[in-house]
């Protein structure tokens, strides 16, 4: 870890991507390379003595596991409430407010996954310790965002320059939210939206693309990118947070969101194919596809998500 960059700024919490400048994804990228690049039982023990807690009042594989991951393989130790819904004492109506009261003395880092947009903003006004949104409602998902970029760094080795389509459900979906915020800080990035009229991105992201001097545009259908572009962010109807009516107007026109082996042919050899996880049937490709085509990059995006929050938790536990 000798190459590890040391803080140039300090965030005291996370909770929207818009507060990751460039230095600092710099910082992190180059530090999760650095853990990327030694074997797991190398790795200094940055974080000894330290506590995190994840408070988790939705469900999650990827973002729980990877950062209690990167807390132990750092040498910290992790509390947890994986389903705080209806297992911590928000079940009997403590607010969000009072939780992390309580919980900011029992822990050195809190990361909160919850079901109402502002919640983990809420949190860290309170809090003693540095709070992680780990996706608060329709609003935000930075740490997602964060190795999202992470991925195209390492696949393309810049992201100046990149044109990215994004797919899906971008009205209720907070990753694609939080990329934008992120694409906004670069240079010559141009952002293609393809999703049905009962989906599509809001305003305030496009206002805020336009503000940066993003070109954006949108389209309604899949295939008229495929062709076109360098990423291609796919993601999930989020059926858990839409009006059924919609879930029910989305069915005759779900096929032009798919990418499948037909619709693959399209993809340029030298894109790449991003999802922040977990996927449903918007992707259909069989499994020894996806472990062959190196266009396939999620499963690599998954893995770089440890890396990526070892690096945060590091930047935020060693004042
Ligand atoms: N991408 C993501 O947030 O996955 P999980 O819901 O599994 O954490």
């Amino acid at each position: 870890m000798s190459e590890r960059k040391q803080h140039l700024e300090r965030l005291q919490h996370l909770v929207e991507s818009q507060q990751l400048s460039k230095t600092l994804l710099s910082e992190l990228f180059s530090n999760a390379d650095g853990f990327q690049n030694q074997p797991v039982d190398k790795i200094p023990p940055l974080v000894r003595g330290k506590v995190m807690a994840t408070l988790f009042y939705e469900p999650s594989t990827r973002t729980r596991m990877s950062f209690e991951s990167a807390m132990l393989r750092l040498g910290g130790q992790v509390i947890t409430s994986e389903n705080a819904r209806d297992f911590s004492s928000a079940i009997k109506g403590e607010t969000i407010e009072d939780t992390i009261r309580i919980v900011d003395d029992y822990a050195d880092c809190v990361v909160i996954r919850h079901y109402e947009e502002g919640a983990a903003a809420r949190a860290a006004k309170l809090s003693k310790v540095p709070v992680i949104n780990a996706g608060d409602g329709k609003g935000q998902h930075p740490t997602q965002a964060l190795l999202d970029l992470y991925t195209v760094q390492r696949e393309f080795g810049h992201v100046d320059g990149l044109r990215f389509a994004m797919v899906g459900d971008l009205a209720s979906g907070r990753t694609v939210r939080s990329l934008c915020y992120l694409l906004g800080k670069f240079k010559d990035v141009s952002v293609t939206f393809v999703a049905p009229d009962i989906f599509r991105m809001k305003e305030d992201i496009k206002e805020y693309l336009d503000r940066h001097k993003i070109r954006w545009d949108e389209k309604s259908a899949i295939n008229q990118v495929l062709g076109d572009v360098d990423v291609i962010y796919l993601t999930r109807v989020q059926k858990e947070r839409i009006k059924p009516e919609d879930l029910k107007a989305y069915q005759p026109v779900k096929d032009n969101f798919i990418l499948n082996q037909e619709n693959l042919q399209l993809v340029r050899p030298e894109a790449r194919i991003l999802h922040p996880l977990p996927k449903v049937d918007e992707i259909a490709l069989p499994v020894e596809v996806e472990n062959k085509d190196p266009r396939v990059a999620y499963f690599r995006q998954a893995s770089n998500g440890l890396y990526a929050r070892m690096a945060l938790l590091e930047h935020l536990l060693n004042k």
